[in-house]
């Protein structure tokens, strides 16, 4: 059999037993209550498919190896060969990745007994998957990041819609007739899914496809033509789900009905994934062309130099990072579908909690897709730009937005035993890290301190240079930001929230910090990452160690308004608990005729009469 199709072959494999490795695990972490007869279907799943995905995983290495080898191979020297192959290559490598992180899981997988451990079991899955994004055509794609990113979010949505519903239906026996709570949960997840799916799909068709005509002229442009098909026709199915047999499950009829539908649901993408591994090995319209003689800022970056920056290109330059993008609009959306709820319900939300976190979102969006994003890659003052906006001025707004708190009125809390996304956000609050994370000292520390490690240590490099660096570089800040204003100024769950002139204390001390911090770098003559910053070759602006120091003063100058308004926020709310403590004292004088002012005249009086006495 020639090598290409072992390597289809493999690669179906490996992609279908994915997807039911994350069903099985999903099924236990948050579809099924604790103990119910169908944790053990669900567990055999997770484990068998795991298993099933580790050989196939090892195998692809094999056959790719054969494959791009491309010639009779040395039987002797095969085992060596495909050693150098998966330690010395830059897709070798990445295939042994994705192979180590399918053994790892189809350990934890014998090993899993309660939804947390299943929950946690899908991180080296996310782990393989983030290897297997950086194969096939995105490999050598132009928009580099983009195209790793958008099938990163696509195949591990993939993932989750086939996985889920597989899942459910191998369960169907088990279930019975308590399919619908786990249907119901799973078909939520598979709609997150499908919006993903199709966000990533059309990035990764718009990178790959010339042109439109591409879609009905080419084999590739086919190829996602009958992938939308196939999956036009699940979602139709789904929809029709959700709209006759759910809310009638607990017929029996109904039910069997519905499970047979599931079966074509299920082929239908079993499909789609078997023609998207056909077309990941079919060249795109879109050749993946080496560039001849790349530009300084191209070899490092991955494109080309932006223009120089004016106020217009600070507003007008965007660059799209679907992985951020997603997740912060998803943010946006869930934000805005969970206020509505309660007041649906009736039940009372700020309208200025709604306003301050969707303008959180927005500096999200403007930082993590726009000029910030796209100058903080090639000058330090950009990147000082990004990295201020990040921790100290978007955070500000999200945490007045009290997303947290509107997460927990919001989300139903599950009654059968099994955990959601209510039952594992109190679990995060409640954990000691969060607990450690979120107490103020250390926010305080986290804000300020970790700017300093960053630039200092070979952190910012990676950041620099690696795009999960980067990411976690977003995350990171974002949330160093959110804690700190939260124990300043916010009310969700999580600190013991210290009195409010250790407050003000607090943010002088960072803005002091900060000052310090700036002013180091407005005087220092030792380029950070010059391997970066020293090499781009920019036409534009000033030299390297000048942009530099003047990045210092932008950290000076940037850090500064937002703590001027966290302190005003800091203020307002002391007058405010004032005023209340106020207002309370006067309701408790009224209803003990001030017993508290008589009792403190009270102890005047013996003051008095034993100071008299004595
Ligand atoms: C709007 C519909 C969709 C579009 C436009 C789309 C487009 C694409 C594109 C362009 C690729 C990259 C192929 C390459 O490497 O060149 C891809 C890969 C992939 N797609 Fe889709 N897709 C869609 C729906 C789906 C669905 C519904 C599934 C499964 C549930 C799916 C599963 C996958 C998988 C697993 C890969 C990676 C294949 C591999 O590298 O092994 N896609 N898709």
């Amino acid at each position: 059999m020639p090598a290409e199709t072992l390597v289809t072959m493999a690669g179906g494999i490996r992609d279908v037993a994915l997807a039911f490795t994350v069903g099985g695990l999903l099924a236990i972490a948050t579809l099924l209550p604790v103990g119910h007869r169908a944790v053990a279907r669900a567990a055999a799943i997770a484990r068998w498919a795991s298993v099933a995905w580790a050989v196939a995983a090892v195998a692809y290495v094999f056959v790719s190896y054969a494959f791009i080898r491309n010639s009779p191979v040395d039987p002797e020297r095969f085992v060596e060969e495909v050693w150098a192959f998966v330690t010395t290559i830059d897709v070798g490598v990445a295939y042994a990745q994705m192979a180590l992180g399918a053994i790892v899981v189809s350990v934890l997988a014998a090993l899993v007994r309660t939804p947390v451990a299943a929950a946690w079991s899908l991180l080296p899955v996310a782990w393989a998957l983030g290897w297997q994004a950086q194969t096939g055509h995105a490999a050598g794609a132009a928009d580099h990041h983009l195209a790793v990113s958008s099938l990163f979010l696509h195949i591990s949505a993939s993932a989750l819609w086939l996985g889920v519903i597989g899942a459910l239906l191998l369960m169907r026996g088990p279930l019975g007739g308590d399919a619908k709570p786990a249907v119901l949960r799973g078909s939520r997840i598979a709609l997150w899914a499908a919006v993903g799916i199709i966000v990533s799909g059309a990035a990764n068709a718009w990178l790959r496809l010339a042109h439109v005509s591409d879609l009905w002229s080419t084999t590739y442009g086919r190829l996602i033509v009958l992938k939308m098909l196939l999956m036009s026709l699940a979602v139709a199915l789904a929809a029709r789900h959700r709209r006759v047999a759910l809310p009638r499950l607990s017929d029996e009829q109904v039910r069997e009905r519905f499970w047979r539908v599931m079966m074509v649901d299920v082929g239908a993408l079993v499909a789609v994934v078997l023609t998207a591994v056909v077309l990941s090995g079919t060249a795109p319209p879109v050749p993946i062309e080496a560039v001849e003689e790349p530009s300084p800022a191209y070899f490092l970056t991955g494109y080309e130099l932006p223009p120089a920056p004016t106020f217009l290109n600070w507003l007008t330059l965007w660059r799209l990072e679907i992985l951020s993008a997603f997740a912060v609009v998803t943010a946006g959306a869930v934000y805005v579908r969970w206020a509505t709820r309660l007041r649906r319900r009736g039940d009372r939300w700020p309208w200025h909690r709604t306003a301050w976190f969707l303008l959180g979102i927005a500096v999200m969006v403007w930082i993590t897709q726009g000029a910030p994003m796209v100058y903080g890659m090639v000058t330090f003052s950009g990147h000082m730009v990004e990295h201020m906006l990040l921790v100290m001025v978007a955070p500000l707004p999200l945490a007045l937005g009290a997303p947290v708190t509107l997460a927990l009125r919001a989300l139903p809390a599950r009654t059968d035993g099994s955990r959601g996304p209510r039952e594992y956000l109190r679990g995060v609050i409640d954990s000691r890290v969060l607990r450690f994370l979120s107490n103020p000292i250390v926010a305080a520390v986290n804000f300020a301190g970790s700017l300093v490690v960053f630039y200092y240590s070979p952190l910012f490099e990676f950041a620099l240079t690696n795009h999960v660096g980067h990411l976690w570089m977003l995350v990171h800040f974002t949330l160093a930001g959110y804690f700190f204003a939260n124990a300043l100024v916010g009310i969700d769950p999580g600190p013991n929230r210290p009195r409010y002139a250790l407050r003000i204390v607090m943010i002088f001390a960072t803005m002091a910090f900060h000052a310090f911090f700036g002013v180091s770098l407005m005087a220092s003559e030792v380029l950070l990452a010059p391997r970066w910053f020293g090499l781009m070759g920019r036409d534009w602006g000033p030299d390297a160690i000048t942009d530099q120091q003047y990045g210092g003063s932008l950290a000076w100058g940037i850090g500064e308004l937002p703590v001027v308004l966290l302190a005003i926020g800091v203020i307002i709310a002391w007058r405010r608990a004032d005023e209340k403590e106020a207002r309370r004292k006067d309701r408790q004088a009224e209803r003990d005729d001030d017993a508290e002012l008589r009792a403190y005249n009270a102890m005047l009086a013996r003051t008095a009469q034993r100071d008299r006495d004595r």
